[in-house]
C-alpha cells in the first residue's frame, strides 16, 4: 500500500480551509427528550426530490438514534451561536446549561425536533445511509423548511466567523 501523502492531523487541517455555515442535527431519543449534534458536514444533494445530507461520525450517540428513528431535524445556527455549537459538540447535554445557553426545542407538526431561534429548520426522513470510512451519510428528504431572518454562523480554519459586508 503507497504512504498515504497526508497525515490525519494535516487532512483535517487542510479541509478546515472549507468555509461551511455550522447545524444543529435533532433527533428525538424518548417522547420529550432531544439528542443532538453540532454538525458542518451537511450538504444539499438534490432538488427533486428535495434530499440533503449529513455526515455523522461512527462513534457519535446519536448515530443509531438516526438509524433507528430515520427522522430528523437540522437547525442552521445564526452569527452569535458559537456557544450552542460548542455545547452541542462537547458530547454532554444537561438541562441546567441549556437553559443558561436559552436553548429551546419545538416539534414540527409532523414530530421531528428542531432548535428555536436558528436561521434555518429543516425536518427530514432518513431515505438512505452510506458506510463511509469511519462516518455514515445519512441522506434526508426534507419534508418542510422554515426561514428566519438573521445572519449565518460561518466555521474556517477551526474557528467561528461571521459574515463581511464589503459594500
Ligand atoms: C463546527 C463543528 C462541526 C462538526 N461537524 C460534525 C459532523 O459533521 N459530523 C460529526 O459526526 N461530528 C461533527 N462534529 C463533532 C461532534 O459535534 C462531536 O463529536 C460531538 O461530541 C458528538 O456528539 P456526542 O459526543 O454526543 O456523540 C463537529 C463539531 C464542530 C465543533
Amino acid at each position: 500500500m503507497p504512504t498515504p501523502r497526508l497525515t490525519p492531523l494535516e487532512f483535517r487541517k487542510a479541509l478546515g480551509h472549507f468555509t461551511t455555515g455550522v447545524t444543529v442535527v435533532t433527533v428525538e431519543r424518548e417522547p420529550g427528550e432531544i439528542q443532538a449534534m453540532t454538525a458542518n458536514s451537511f450538504t444539499s444533494v438534490s432538488l427533486d426530490p428535495m434530499l440533503i445530507l449529513v455526515c455523522v461520525d461512527h462513534r457519535a450517540k446519536i448515530l443509531p438514534l438516526l438509524q433507528k428513528k430515520k427522522r430528523f431535524g437540522v437547525s442552521v445556527l445564526k452569527e452569535g451561536q458559537e456557544a450552542i455549537s460548542e455545547y452541542f459538540a462537547s458530547g454532554e447535554q444537561s438541562a441546567e446549561t441549556e437553559e443558561r445557553l436559552s436553548i429551546r426545542y419545538r416539534w414540527t407538526p409532523s414530530g421531528i425536533p428542531i432548535l428555536e431561534n436558528t436561521l434555518l429548520h429543516l425536518s427530514c426522513n432518513v431515505i438512505a445511509s452510506h458506510l463511509a470510512g469511519d462516518h455514515t451519510i445519512f441522506v434526508g428528504e426534507v419534508e418542510d423548511a422554515v426561514i428566519h431572518k438573521g445572519e449565518p454562523l460561518l466555521y474556517f480554519r477551526g474557528e467561528y466567523r461571521g459574515l463581511a459586508r464589503h459594500s
